[in-house]
């Protein structure tokens, strides 16, 4: 439903892992569509809590941390502090961006773990697994390899083979043993806490039912998944680097990742009501119906957020939210190539920022944003779109009109008025409302491309009307029509800064200050920007918003990406 139907919209991103930096695939997928998103609502004056936070347990992590001989928790909050300080660098403007690893988010999980406990929600079941009696535990199926039963490579891993490409169960591996030590290991008994997600499938049926307006990415994958019956599934782990199963007599066992991570968008919420001295104000948000929640994820992550997230929320004895939507994204290829992490293939944010600014980038992947198909990052790409588009369709004709009055208008909005109107003026205004129009009904939709291309055409609309105009002629000729075609263009560019500031809100904020705005654009801006800008009204120094690239710039950044494909 539009955001306009609902008191106020509580919008999360994925919880990044906490086990390496933020690339382009992660900006694309889950953390610039939201960040738009909210800016919009904000722009709009729309009531909004945008919470993330890094996720921080898991095997994943350990393995990392072993590998560098630092603790888990050391290794997170490393991590933690370098992605918070990258999406900073970005503009991702969160309300609250927690950690996992914080007791109140093990507070809150453990909450919840005991609810369903006590109203006999899990299944308990016994089960063979292995463990390592050099370590003295249970391995997880990433800690085991072995010979892979398929193709025989000696290097297959318990969840599944990179050689042949099978997908397996560890105890098919033959001679397995620990990645840790090498250790042979032998299979013991353990018992775990399962959530019998059959039991909710007609419940979730329903609710997506509810939903027809969702992606049909989204759609697709669920009714897949029902199509296949829903299983149970382990939310316990024997693992010693997680959120503690609250239950006596269980040490050593913590929750799976996918239980408590998604909890964890209502452990920032609690965290964000404490630090603002209101500990009881998340309720307000997350059991108040009048709350609208959206996550925005990658589409690897759509069983846990449409089905095993709500599914939780649904058995909590306590009345939760359900999504109203999960806006899932396809993925983003680089340079025509799926991004590798392992394989160093990928370009990482904190190396961006140290030789560009966020604007450009945000600015590209979000007219390649992937929404209904997998989408290309190309550096060439970038430089088009940063040159071609932001500076020559957007920056130059703001620093040519600025220019202009600037030096013939001492700065101020010239003389323009109702009389003087012409069909050329009439119909560049109305065609600029309309795109406005539209862009603010695509963005409602979450439909990121295509309000930029309302957008963009409101930017050639502004610039036709710049040439045809033409007050760099009428100026000899006819200065008061000079200055009426300058009052008019100013309107555009205030509409274009509408439209551009939660793409690119870095230079907006700077544009909206030298339309002499006066009100925060972040919190109803729309309003005044959706009034006429006075004539006589003093407007600030410009400067170049969107410089150009060359192609030096970019060709080392080509060359690396070439190396490691070359490798
Ligand atoms: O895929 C990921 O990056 C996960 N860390 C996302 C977790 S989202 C939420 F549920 F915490
Ligand atoms: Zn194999």
């Amino acid at each position: 439903m539009s955001s306009a139907n609902f008191k106020q919209t509580l919008v999360t991103s994925a919880l990044p892992y906490a086990n390496g930096e933020i690339h382009l695939g992660h900006l694309a997928g889950a953390y610039l569509p939201a960040d738009i998103y909210v800016r919009y609502l904000r722009l709009r004056g729309r009531e909004v809590l945008y919470i993330c936070g890094s996720d921080e347990y898991g095997v994943p992590i350990t393995l990392t941390a072993e590998k560098l001989g630092i603790s888990p928790k050391e290794l997170v909050d490393r991590n933690y502090a370098s992605i918070k300080k990258s999406f900073g660098g970005f503009g991702m403007s969160f309300d609250n961006f927690s950690q996992t690893s914080r007791e109140i988010h093990s507070e809150t999980a453990q909450a919840f773990f005991t609810d369903l406990h006590s109203q006999g929600v899990f299944k308990q079941k016994t089960t063979e697994q292995f463990y390592s009696s050099s370590q003295n535990r249970f391995l997880a199926d990433r800690y085991i390899e072995g010979t892979c039963p398929k193709c025989s490579s000696e290097e297959a891993r318990g969840d599944q083979c990179e050689k042949c490409g099978s997908t397996l169960d560890p105890t098919e591996l033959i001679n397995p043993r620990s990645v840790l030590d090498n250790s042979p290991l032998e299979l013991r008994e353990t018992t775990h806490w399962f959530l019998p997600l059959a039991d909710w499938q007609e419940k979730l049926e329903d609710f997506l039912g509810r939903h027809p307006e969702w992606k049909d990415n989204v759609l697709r994958y669920c009714n897949g998944w029902f199509a296949d019956g829903l299983r149970d599934r382990a939310m316990t782990r024997d693992l010693n680097w997680g959120v503690p199963v609250p239950l006596a007599d269980h040490d050593g066992k913590v929750m799976f990742v996918w239980f408590e991570a998604p909890i964890g968008y209502i452990s920032a919420t609690r965290e964000w009501a404490a630090q603002k001295g209101e500990p009881e104000a998340w309720k307000n948000w997350w059991q108040n119906p009048d709350t609208r929640l959206v996550h925005f994820i990658g589409k690897d992550n759509i069983f846990f957020h449409a089905l095993l997230f709500p599914a939780i929320l649904m058995a909590h004895s306590e009345d939760y939210i359900l999504p109203d939507n999960v806006p899932a994204n396809e993925f983003l290829n680089l340079e025509g190539q799926k991004l590798s992490t392992s394989r160093g293939f990928a370009v990482w944010l904190p190396e961006y920022l140290e030789k560009f600014s966020a604007d450009p980038l945000r600015y590209t992947l979000a007219r390649n944003s992937p929404e209904t198909r997998d989408m290309n990052f190309t550096w060439e790409g970038f430089l088009a779109r940063n040159n071609n588009e932001l500076g020559n369709n957007f920056g130059n004709l703001i620093n040519r009109v600025f220019t202009f009055i600037h030096k013939y208008f001492e700065g101020q909005v010239p003389e323009w008025s109702e009389e003087m109107m012409t069909d050329l003026d009439r119909d560049a205004l109305k065609e600029v409302a309309a795109d406005l129009e539209k862009w603010a009904g695509h963005l409602e939709k979450f439909e990121v491309k295509a309000a930029l291309e309302a957008c963009f055409h409101a930017g050639q609309v502004g610039n036709r009307y710049f040439d045809e105009s033409a007050p760099f002629k009428s100026r000899k000729t006819d200065l008061e029509r000079c200055g009426h075609s300058l009052g008019v263009i100013i309107q555009i560019l205030r509409q274009l800064c509408l439209m551009l500031s939660p793409v690119v809100p870095f230079g907006m904020e700077k544009l909206w200050g030298w339309l002499g705005m006066e009100s925060d654009l972040w919190a109803g801006g729309w309003e005044e920007g959706n009034q006429i800008i006075p004539s006589g009204r003093q407007l600030g120094k410009q400067e170049i918003l969107f410089p150009r690239f060359e192609q030096e710039a970019i060709q080392v950044e080509i060359d690396r990406l070439q190396e490691m494909l070359g490798e």
